[in-house]
């Protein structure tokens, strides 16, 4: 018998370290205030009722291969989103990981934290091909973390205790895995230098996870300035991100960069006063909110 079931999980930022974590150097996120809640209701069959997310068919698919592990609870599965979809604030990682808990519920279950990270994984693999894990780690384990991939990946808990972020979104991108492939060309063409840039921001990842234990907000700023020159570099920036990160910093943020893949979607910024920036963006038509963590 399969039983009603309600599941959630937050969407995440990446604060740095995007795209280099796919090639071993560690990053940082934090999960963020809004999240995903998926409801399963017993249903003849297994059935995705409302998919807020583009690429229905690779949703199913996925569904379906969860579902098959948790011994097949049949369930109609509604699907409830507050995060901006396909815009690197990791929506799909949030429904793998909500719909891998509601359907283990259903199916009487309760997953320890290794069984849904592997599972939800294998949901983000059939979303985006090979990414590197943090999206979904981020989300399942609802908390600041730096993540280094691996096998096995290494998660470390950061003991954050209060941080205040801005997001803006400066327009449609294209997919992860498009961005993924193409620097992934990028780098077999020229190893070593892009390689090089890999490594520079794995130091400045070192100095923003000291940073971020201190507090010190101001000193985060400028590391994000920097991990954005260097993604500027490697050609994820766009002149729609590069005016959005001009416009954050002239209205006095402490400094701001892209976070996800990159090529559009959604910014970061650090700033004195977060209501008052999202503020002014928002009189300048530009879509924005402020986001905090704080430690429970
Ligand atoms: O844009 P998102 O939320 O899919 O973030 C992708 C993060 C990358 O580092 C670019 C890819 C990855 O697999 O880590």
């Amino acid at each position: 018998m399969s039983r009603p079931s309600q599941a959630r999980a937050p969407g995440k930022v990446i604060l740095l370290g995007e795209h280099s974590v796919v090639y071993g150097q560690p990053a940082l996120a934090l999960p963020l205030d809004r999240g995903v809640t998926v409801r399963c209701e017993p249903a003849a069959a297994l059935r995705l009722k409302s998919v807020p997310a583009a690429g229905a068919h690779a949703m199913q698919e996925a569904t379906e291969q969860v579902a098959a592990q948790l011994g097949n609870p049949l369930v109609e599965i509604t699907i409830d989103s507050d995060i901006p979809l396909s815009a690197g604030l990791g929506s799909s990682a949030a429904v793998a990981v909500a719909l891998t808990r509601a359907l283990a519920a259903s199916a009487g279950r309760t997953l320890p934290d290794d069984e849904l990270l592997r599972l939800a994984e294998g949901m983000e693999q059939t979303f985006h091909g090979r990414p590197s894990g943090i999206d979904h780690t981020t989300c399942a384990l609802a908390a600041p973390l730096r993540f280094v991939r691996g096998p096995p990946h290494q998660v470390t808990r950061l003991s954050v205790k209060k941080l205040e972020w801005v997001v803006a979104l400066s327009g449609p991108r294209q997919g992860t895995k498009e961005k993924v492939l193409g620097l992934r060309q990028a780098w077999e063409r020229e190893p070593e230098r892009i390689g090089a840039k890999f490594a520079a921001i794995g130091q400045i990842v070192e100095a923003g996870q000291a940073a971020l234990l201190a507090g010190d907000e101001r000193e985060l700023g400028r590391l994000f300035d920097a991990n954005q020159a260097i993604l500027a570099e490697l050609g994820l920036t766009t002149p729609a991100i590069d005016a959005l990160l001009a416009q954050m910093r002239g209205l006095g943020a402490y400094g701001a960069k892209l976070t996800g893949a990159g090529g559009g979607g959604a910014v970061i910024a650090l700033h004195p006063e977060p209501a008052k920036l999202v503020r002014a963006l928002e009189q300048a038509g530009v879509r924005a909110f402020a986001a905090r963590w704080e430690e429970p």
